[in-house]
């Protein structure tokens, strides 16, 4: 087996240990030591970015993950930031332009669910998920673009939304509500950053098997009737997620903005063909 081979079957996001395609490019990945955002990361260094490694807690993990990235001379670091803390994210932006000089890609990416319905959401769980969820991204878009806009050329904001921007998700209201703000807060900056170059994307994941689906892939029965509505038949994995962000913030996706690619495996089309 020679060495590219090799590499082929190791690496999910670039035929070379480090490509190019994203080289010169400077991108902050919230909520990147886990789950999706964890393989965002590990796609976009992949692809030659010098990422920014936003997190809220184990700083362990994300030291393993600039470990791992630094051992194939990949650029990244981490920064604990809470995203629902305004004067964190502006910190999170100006650590990313004092070590690397400037921004290029947004990745809104942190997220959380309570999985309570409209009757049993507190006021507290409402705050925390909208928080997150929706004012995080919110005002991580307005510190990203003032930065973008400063520096010139233009930029890319790519928020990892769901299924559930457009979709409902019974007993997740609160969840729902911040993911269907994230959708017109996406079309509407989109419209009002496009005079600057900047494109504001929206990501919308199915199902994918990561911590915050614990609960159902932890019940074999749940995790069937899951799998069974979803098309092809089983969640994503997060790298099949986070090749979707490396395409759209590389210079192949420059004509996309103001919409969401969903990469659901189907299930918002799903039928029993009744
Ligand atoms: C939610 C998960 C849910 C999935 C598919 C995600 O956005 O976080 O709880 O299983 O959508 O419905």
């Amino acid at each position: 087996m020679n060495g590219r081979v090799r590499t082929m079957t190791t690496n999910p996001y670039a035929q070379e240990t480090l490509s190019t395609l994203l080289a010169g490019k400077v991108a902050i990945v919230t909520g990147g030591n886990s789950g999706i955002g964890k393989s965002i990361v590990e796609c976009l260094a992949q692809l030659g970015a010098k990422v920014v490694i936003d997190y809220r807690s184990h700083p362990e993990a994300t030291e393993e993950i600039e470990k791992e990235i630094g051992s194939y001379g990949g650029c990244s670091f981490g920064v604990q930031a809470d995203v629902s803390k305004l004067d964190d994210l502006q910190r999170l932006v100006d650590t990313a332009i004092s070590r690397y000089g400037r921004l290029d890609v947004m990745v809104n990416n942190a997220g959380i669910e309570t999985r309570t319905s409209i009757l049993d959401t507190t006021p507290d769980d409402y705050d925390k998920v909208l928080d997150v969820n929706l004012r995080g991204v919110f005002f991580a878009t307005q510190f990203a673009a003032k930065q973008m806009i400063a520096q010139g050329g233009g930029g890319r904001i790519i928020n990892i939304s769901s299924v559930h921007e457009d979709w409902p998700m019974p007993n997740n209201t609160p969840y729902c509500c911040a993911k269907g703000g994230v959708r017109m807060m996406t079309r509407t900056a989109a419209l009002e950053l496009a005079p600057h170059g900047i494109t504001v994307v929206n990501v919308g994941p199915g199902a994918v098997a990561t911590p915050i689906n614990d609960s159902t892939m932890n019940n074999p029965e749940l995790l069937a009737k899951l799998n069974a509505a979803i098309p092809l038949g089983r969640m994503a994995q997060p790298e099949e997620i986070a090749r979707v962000v490396g395409f759209l913030a590389s210079d192949a996706a420059s004509y996309i903005t103001a919409t969401t690619i969903f990469a659901d495996g189907g299930i918002m089309q799903s039928s029993p063909g009744l």
